[in-house]
């Protein structure tokens, strides 16, 4: 069973990071590196993750850009629709502003901000019901790994959201593996150890349903230049989930390159 047809997805996670001038010259120079040598949207779906508040600036932005590149909201509200829920924004705002993918589950939003399962299952709902695509993260812990639970912690991650994922509405979700111990750490996970958690969670994701097959898995932690070419090449890593490497044009070029390139 392998992944290796599907496109692959290069997504840069801004987290909270940077401020306005500093993100107005990282997508000036991405463009301009887009410009000088694309890569072909057939190749590869690239996307940007920035701060809510930036959301519309970076889609207008974005919208210049040689070739179609998406605007992806960090996180989306437990609650539908609108209503009085401050400081909240809802699945059907984001979709009325034209933004249709959706980052949920992240570790750093597990971790810091409590974001249980059942929390998880209602923004997944919800960001499904909008008709949004939801990049769907899921990792383990460095002691769940070194206790030899890896596999099960994420696979069961995997199964939580089939309880809100209707049959065909698989075809929304997109999976980012992220082992925790490897954000923002340097340290990546090999090639080898990577492959086989992807080929774990697509057999997982095919025991639910059918689109598991087709269902792009990303790779996020620590992932650069450097390491990209080798990740790029595992037939079930189907691009990468970047969080510090994609606050610099270049960096984050290269590695939407080097996926482009391998597939
Ligand atoms: P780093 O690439 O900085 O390790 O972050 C990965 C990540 O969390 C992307 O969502």
């Amino acid at each position: 069973m392998s992944g290796s047809t599907i496109t692959p997805w290069v997504v840069g996670n801004w987290k909270m990071n940077p401020l306005q001038a500093d993100a107005g010259a990282l997508l000036k120079n991405f463009k301009q590196l887009l410009n000088e040598q694309n890569i072909a949207e057939a190749a590869c779906h690239i996307g940007v993750a920035p701060t809510a508040i930036a959301l519309t600036t970076v889609q207008n932005e974005l919208a210049q850009a040689s070739r179609h590149i998406m605007t992806v909201a960090q996180d989306v509200s437990r609650v539908a629709g609108t209503g009085a829920y401050t400081g909240e924004l809802s699945a059907e705002l984001l979709k009325d502003y034209g933004v249709e993918f959706v980052l949920i589950g992240h570790s750093e939003r597990r971790e810091i901000f409590a974001d249980q399962p059942h929390i998880i299952n209602e923004k997944v709902k919800n960001a499904l019901n909008a008709g949004l695509t939801v990049i769907y993260c899921v990792g383990e812990s460095l002691e769940q790994r070194e206790s030899g639970q890896a596999e099960q912690v994420v696979l069961q991650q995997i199964c939580d959201i089939a309880a809100v994922v209707q049959a065909e509405q698989w075809k929304q979700i997109v999976v980012a593996y992220e082992p925790i111990w490897a954000i923002g750490t340097g340290k990546t996970a090999s090639p080898e150890d990577a492959q086989a958690m992807h080929a774990k969670i697509r057999e997982g994701l095919s025991q639910i349903t059918p689109m598991g097959l087709h269902t792009a898995i990303l790779y996020g932690g620590s992932v650069k230049p450097e390491n990209a070419v080798e990740l790029a090449a595992c037939p079930d890593i189907n691009g990468a989930l970047v969080g510090g490497a994609s606050l610099n044009a270049e960096s984050f070029y290269k590695i939407a390159q080097a996926f482009a390139n391998t597939k």
